[in-house]
């Protein structure tokens, strides 16, 4: 009979995880918002690298973190931590990604080099590849002005990730680290990607910037009309976050409410506020196509199809 209790196991017992140290070289808006997260999340943010020490200071008491700061030109004094996050702008990752290979020798240790840029794949790092780097991208899909809120919002962020075996492991254990959450996205697909965050986020900015050109023209102040608009975009956002676009889809292109799509058209043309009416005839008509996808119009739309047709060839 086997005995119950065989003495003290011989298994190894398990090494404790080290949680890796971490180099942001770009220490601007997201930059020192990766640094106060991290930092929170018990990673040591061993350096911030800037264009100029100054700035990588300023970084650093913006983040509250005692990191070492650097000057570009320092890079030889950056310390080997187990992952860097190049948070420059984009047109300078592949730059700056040479310099830091440049003065980097192999280890025996495989080192992560992470970049944040929506629109460019992790090959943009290639030189560091060349030094025994594992490489990849992390974007977080997240507008960041400041290291508090930034950090803050970072939390509740979702990440595209995509790159080597190595880095995309790390880059999704320091996404859930600060509870956020990840997705793979293929390099080929990077700019389509980033170009939707772009549609979903500047341009919605561009957008309100129309309308509160419109709200002028009837007599608002720009500040005020901004101000009126917040609680419709806020309810509209609410919509979103449970419906799909077509059930969050409301106003006369839901409605097929003809007769006040045909008073709008005039008044937007008589008002002359630029790209307002080529807006609302493309939205409309994007919206009219939401509708029909899901059968969801209470009557055919073509009578709205061609009232926007008739004022678009009158124009
Ligand atoms: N901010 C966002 O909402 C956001 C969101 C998602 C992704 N991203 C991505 O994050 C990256 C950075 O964006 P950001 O908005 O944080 O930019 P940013 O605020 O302009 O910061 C860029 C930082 O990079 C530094 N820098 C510039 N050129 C450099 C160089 N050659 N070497 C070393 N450092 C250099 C700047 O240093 P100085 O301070 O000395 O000028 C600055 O600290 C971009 O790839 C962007 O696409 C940003």
């Amino acid at each position: 009979m086997p005995a119950e209790d065989s003495g003290p196991s011989r298994a190894k017992p398990p090494k404790p995880r080290v949680t890796p140290t971490i180099s942001i070289i770009g220490a601007g808006r997201l930059g020192t918002a990766f640094a106060l997260a991290f930092s929170r999340r018990g990673y040591v943010v061993q350096a911030l690298v800037c264009r100029t020490a100054l700035s990588a200071r300023r970084a650093a008491k913006m983040a509250g973190v005692a990191s070492r700061t650097l000057a570009l030109h320092e890079l030889s004094l950056l310390p080997r931590s187990d992952i860097l996050l190049l948070t420059t702008p984009d047109d300078q990752l592949s730059n700056v990604a040479k310099l830091l290979a440049a003065g980097i020798s192999r280890g025996r240790r495989q080192r992560i080099a992470l970049h944040s840029s929506g629109a460019l794949p992790s090959d943009i790092l290639g030189d560091l590849s060349s030094v025994g780097f594992s490489i990849g991208s992390m974007h977080p899909l997240i507008s960041i002005s400041d290291p508090e809120s930034g950090a803050r919002r970072l939390e509740g962020a979702y990440f595209g990730i995509e790159g080597q075996l190595a880095a995309t492991r790390t880059a999704r254990r320091l996404v859930s680290a600060i509870g956020a959450k990840s997705f793979p996205i293929a390099a080929i697909n990077k700019a389509l990607y980033h170009a939707a965050a772009v549609t979903s986020s500047g341009n919605v900015v561009a957008l309100v910037d129309i309308a509160i050109e419109m709200l002028v023209r009837c007599g608002l102040t720009q500040s005020y009309a901004r101000t009126v608009l917040i609680p419709l975009l806020e309810s509209t956002i609410e919509n979103l976050s449970s419906r799909d676009t077509g059930k969050a889809l409301t106003g006369p292109f839901a409605r097929s409410d003809v007769a006040t799509v045909r008073r709008h058209l005039p008044a937007i043309a008589r008002s002359e506020v630029t790209d307002a009416l080529n807006a609302y005839l493309l939205l409309g008509r994007h919206a009219l196509s939401i509708m029909e996808r899901g059968s969801l119009s209470l009557t055919p739309n073509n009578e709205l199809e061609s009232v926007l047709d008739e004022f678009e060839s009158g124009k």
